[in-house]
């Protein structure tokens, strides 16, 4: 853990962006020309961009100077991108000669540390097994945000191998070997969530314009909802998963994180589409996506027909964790209700309880489904590597290293999850195994998400967040989560799991999620922004870290 954090000392001195932390001027027009980082979107940076109030070199100067400022507390990045700067300076000069590659042209983003890029910066999903690890060209979403002249600033910290490593009793949220433990930055030692977790961190804090986070299940709903953020987890097939490390090819996904609607949807924009590399692509119904931005529209909830499927709910039976959940989506129901959309509760899933005593145990379809498509499909991400320089090439070999890394902490973090899915014997082509897959499949359809929307004529559905990603994982469809509210001042502070990290606690946000059809983002998009625009929930729950490095403090400098 150390030598990652010198390197980032390092990286950052190179840079030359070490100094004063200048606490935030009041001065009103200095705020009209720098907008303030933490909450600064698409329209504001673009403006500022196009008038030369800055550059995107003082852009990423801005945004490593608030990493630095975060990152000894809250480990939110494994590696920054030591070509970051020269990278914003040749978006600049394209910008000098006119020409702007996308509506994100010179915005810097995080890419959570699953997602290849071929550069500098590892791969790494958390492990040492990984680094020094090469790949031949960057992941297809990353090839994607770069040709759309987006800045890769850095690698954002994950649950190592996206909690596919160790027991739930022994998996902390957030840790990795490579990354140490990111923490939340709504409360002290606050459980940032996972998987994708320095994601969802980085973009609340507005360490960067926005994040890419991936979703097996709840891996970007899950800390999107718990750090303030929204999050987009695009149905499976819509965003390419070459180059991204797997978990199941059934429900893999990669989404934005952000702050708003609005930059989720500028981001989804740039990496959803086909690609030759992701068989699933081939899956999507238009030869273009949508322009999600397209649905950005205040009035979008009017008359449309939005589902409670209250027996899916998952309550934990603490009050003190259930109750301010439930009384800020009953708010919030209120909200959708006066901008306009018909609510039809109890809008149940069928097949919930099967799906819900499968999911509870290993050997259930639900998580065999999963263990099968991991022992196929992460052989084939190690035999993609260029240079491979531990020769893992299986699950078992994996196992071994992590097993003897000083780094990877084990036995005090075991490999349980690996364990099980080494006893699961074929691969995810082999007889009977479909029978599963249909099993699963249909429980997230028929008997879930579609099966509500056809028996009650929904748009969409709506939950709690923190009960929402488990059924549409069956199936690989979509869910926007969007800040709903947070736990009130009294709640008693809660540390739960096997850090003993704060997962309940004041002023910890709650999300409210939005779930649809396979391909329904635009539908999902409008009524998440509709519902932001009308509360302005984000303003209103603020960060207690809260980096002050802002534009003024490197405009000129
Ligand atoms: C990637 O990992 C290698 C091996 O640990 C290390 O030498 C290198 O500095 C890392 N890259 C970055 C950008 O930190
Ligand atoms: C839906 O689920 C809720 C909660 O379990 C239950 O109270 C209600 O009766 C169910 N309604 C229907 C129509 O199944
Ligand atoms: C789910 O499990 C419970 C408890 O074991 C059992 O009572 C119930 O019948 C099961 N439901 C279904 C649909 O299998």
């Amino acid at each position: 853990m150390m030598l990652p954090r010198i390197l980032l000392m390092l990286s950052l001195l190179v840079l030359g962006v070490f100094g004063l932390r200048v606490p935030r001027s009041p001065d009103k027009k200095v705020k009209d020309i720098f907008p303030d980082l933490l909450d600064a979107g698409t329209d504001e940076l673009m403006k500022g961009l196009k008038q030369k109030h800055f550059t995107s070199v003082d852009l990423v100067k801005a945004y490593l100077r608030r990493i630095q400022e975060v990152q000894s507390q809250l480990h939110v990045v494994t590696e920054i991108n030591p070509d970051a700067i020269s990278i914003a300076q040749t978006l600049d000069a394209e910008r000098a000669h006119g020409k702007l590659r996308s509506a994100l042209h010179g915005l810097p983003m995080l890419v959570k540390d699953n997602i290849a890029t071929n550069d500098k910066m590892n791969n790494s999903a958390g492990s040492f097994a990984l680094l020094g690890a090469k790949v031949p060209r960057d992941s297809t979403v990353v090839a994607k945000l770069k040709a759309a002249g987006v800045i890769i600033i850095g690698k954002s910290s994950m649950s190592e191998w996206a909690n596919f490593r160790s027991g739930f009793d022994n998996s902390c949220n957030g840790w990795s070997a490579h990354g140490g433990q990111v923490l939340g930055a709504y409360a002290a030692d606050q459980d940032p969530s996972g998987s994708s977790s320095g994601s969802a961190v980085g973009a609340s804090l507005g360490l960067a314009f926005a994040a890419l986070g991936t979703e097996t299940s709840a891996s970007i709903i899950f800390p999107g909802s718990v750090n303030n953020a929204v999050g987009i987890k695009p149905t499976v097939g819509l965003t390419s998963r070459a180059l991204v490390i797997p978990v199941s090819e059934r429900q893999d996904t990669v989404g934005p994180l952000a702050r708003t609607v609005t930059d989720a949807a500028h981001v989804l924009n740039i990496i959803a589409g086909k690609d030759p590399s992701d068989s699933y692509t081939n899956a999507q119904p238009f030869s273009q996506p949508p322009d999600y931005t397209k649905y950005l529209k205040k009035n979008f909830l009017e008359g449309k027909r939005i589902g409670i499927p209250r027996n899916a709910f998952l309550p934990i039976g603490d009050s003190n964790i259930d109750a301010p959940i439930l009384a800020t989506f009953e708010a919030a129901i209120k909200e959708l209700k006066v901008a306009g959309a018909i609510i039809i509760d109890n809008a149940n899933f069928s097949q919930w309880e099967e799906y819900y005593n499968s999911s509870v145990t290993f050997y259930g379809a639900v998580n065999l489904v999963v263990a099968i498509d991991f022992i196929t499909n992460l052989p084939q991400y190690f035999a993609k590597l260029t240079t491979n320089p531990n020769d893992i090439t299986s699950l078992s070999a994996l196992r071994d290293f992590t097993q003897h890394n000083p780094h990877e902490n084990y036995p005090t973090r075991d490999t349980a999850v690996f364990d099980a899915a080494l006893t699961v014997t074929g691969d995810n082509t082999a007889p009977g195994f479909q029978a599963f897959a249909d099993q699963t499949h249909a429980w997230g359809t028929y008997g879930g998400v579609t099966g509500a929307l056809d028996t009650y004529r929904l748009d969409a559905l709506v939950m709690p967040s923190m009960y929402a990603p488990g059924v549409p994982a069956l199936a690989g469809l979509p869910i926007v989560t969007v800040p709903m509210g947070k736990y009130p001042a009294g709640t008693q502070v809660q540390r739960l799991g096997p850090c003993g990290l704060v997962a309940v606690a004041p002023n910890v946000p709650i999300g409210l999620s939005f779930l649809g059809a396979a391909w329904s983002e635009e539908e999902l998009i409008g009524c998440a922004f509709a519902y932001e625009q009308r509360t302005l929930v984000r303003d209103k729950v603020r960060p207690i870290v809260m980096p002050t490095s802002q534009l003024e403090d490197v405009v000129g400098h």
